[in-house]
């Protein structure tokens, strides 16, 4: 019987425990042994417990579940080449020649030069004495199928990575609680939503929750942009007001501030990576400190931090992860060793295998169109329509 493992590695996010759970099943059900390697990477590299048999019934009820449960670490030790070879012997022996990996683009690259060393790695180990040829000789190729798991939506060649849809319904329902409080006190808040070098995470809740402005990595604002959000915040084209900070209503028949109007309630959204055109960083204490001092507007700052990342799936990440897990499977089934590893994706709805490193090349593509300043280039990659 084929042994095929699988791992949750970098940030879990969720959905994970359902695609764990489908790679199990389906492997089963095609006739082959699943084994789930625990930490992530560090499983593979210690071996021993961390590498275990898991049946059926052991996987029952993980789709609802959040986090992870077979755990993930940023492993350093696989980052080498020694760790590596005790990566490959622990495969090895345990007979395990398949690998599924769901983590972000630095777990899946990981994979990937696993995959092109592992001959090497074999020989080494028979050279130094530590396996014998004998032993060696079923496992000369390595299977590797990548699955994208992340809160960030980060990933080339896919329009949704497991996990973003249950991190942007948390973020949403965050941000109608903060507006209740807003409204309250007729303050403004400015929220901080994580993504890392992406911006999906603050522009889908910006669009869902209806906010004042947004500030995302891809499409930094231009210069002058305190002026502009003022503006749009109090909705008057200019804030040289004589009389008071708090601007009157740009429609020409009212007379009337932001707050006469009835708006009671301001919300600013920052992505964390979000930076001006000279690639300084933009923080929620800079944007409230311009809030208040320019608006007189009484601003909070909430950060949403780790509650972006738990708790349970949604609907779509439960159903995303089941079929992209099975897809999983049939592709580690279906792999020769001229096959490049690929990496399973949803495209306009479609469940589809896109060469791994073409997904992660174009990933690294945006992040350095970024650093060179080239916004209109980074959107493009991002797929999105690019306006100033
Ligand atoms: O990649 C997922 C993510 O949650 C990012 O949005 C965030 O920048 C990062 O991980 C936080 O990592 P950690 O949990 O290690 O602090």
């Amino acid at each position: 019987k084929r042994r095929i493992g699988v791992l949750t590695s970098g940030g879990d996010a969720p959905g994970m425990n359902g695609a764990v759970r489908a790679v199990v099943r389906m492997a089963i059900h095609s006739g082959c042994e699943a084994y789930a390697v625990y930490e992530g990477y560090e499983g593979l590299v210690n071996g021993g417990n961390m590498i275990r048999q898991v049946h059926w019934e052991d996987v029952r009820g993980w789709l609802s579940r959040g986090g992870t449960l077979i755990g993930s670490a940023r492993c350093m030790t696989f980052r080498e080449r020694a760790g590596r070879l005790r990566a490959a012997k622990n495969m090895v022996l345990r007979g395990i020649d398949a690998l599924v990996v769901c983590g972000g683009d630095g777990s899946l690259t990981g994979a990937d030069v696993f995959r092109a060393e592992w001959p090497g790695l074999l020989e080494e180990l028979i050279k130094s004495g530590e396996l014998t040829a004998h032993q060696v000789e079923p496992y000369k190729q390595l299977n590797i199928v990548g699955l994208v798991g992340s809160i960030d939506n980060d990933m080339s060649g896919t329009d949704a990575t497991i996990g973003c849809y249950s991190s942007l319904t948390r973020i949403c329902d965050a941000i109608d609680d903060v507006f209740d409080t807003a409204f309250s006190h007729q303050r403004g808040f400015v929220v901080e939503v994580m993504g890392r070098h992406c911006g999906w995470l603050a522009l889908m809740s910006a669009i869902s929750t209806g906010a004042d402005w947004l500030f995302i990595p891809e499409m930094p604002p231009k210069d002058g942009w305190e002026d502009e959000m003022c503006n749009v915040i109090t909705k008057v084209g200019t804030i040289t007001c004589p009389k008071s900070p708090i601007m009157k209503c740009a429609n020409p028949l009212c007379n009337q501030n932001r707050k006469e109007r009835g708006k009671r309630r301001t919300i600013v959204i920052v992505a964390e990576g979000a930076q001006d055109r000279q690639l300084n960083k933009i923080s929620s204490s800079t944007i409230k400190d311009i809030l208040t001092q320019r608006l007189g507007l009484d601003t909070r700052t909430t950060v949403l931090g780790h509650t972006q990342r738990g708790g349970a799936a949604c609907a779509y990440d439960r159903w995303l992860s089941t079929l992209q897990g099975v897809e999983a499977v049939r592709a580690v089934l279906e792999m020769n060793a001229q096959s490049p590893s690929p990496v399973i994706t949803i495209r306009e709805n479609k469940i589809m295998r896109t060469p791994l490193m073409d997904a992660v090349k174009e990933t690294q593509d945006v992040t350095q169109k970024i650093h060179d300043k080239d916004f209109a280039a980074a959107m493009t990659l991002r797929d999105a329509e690019f306006k100033e």
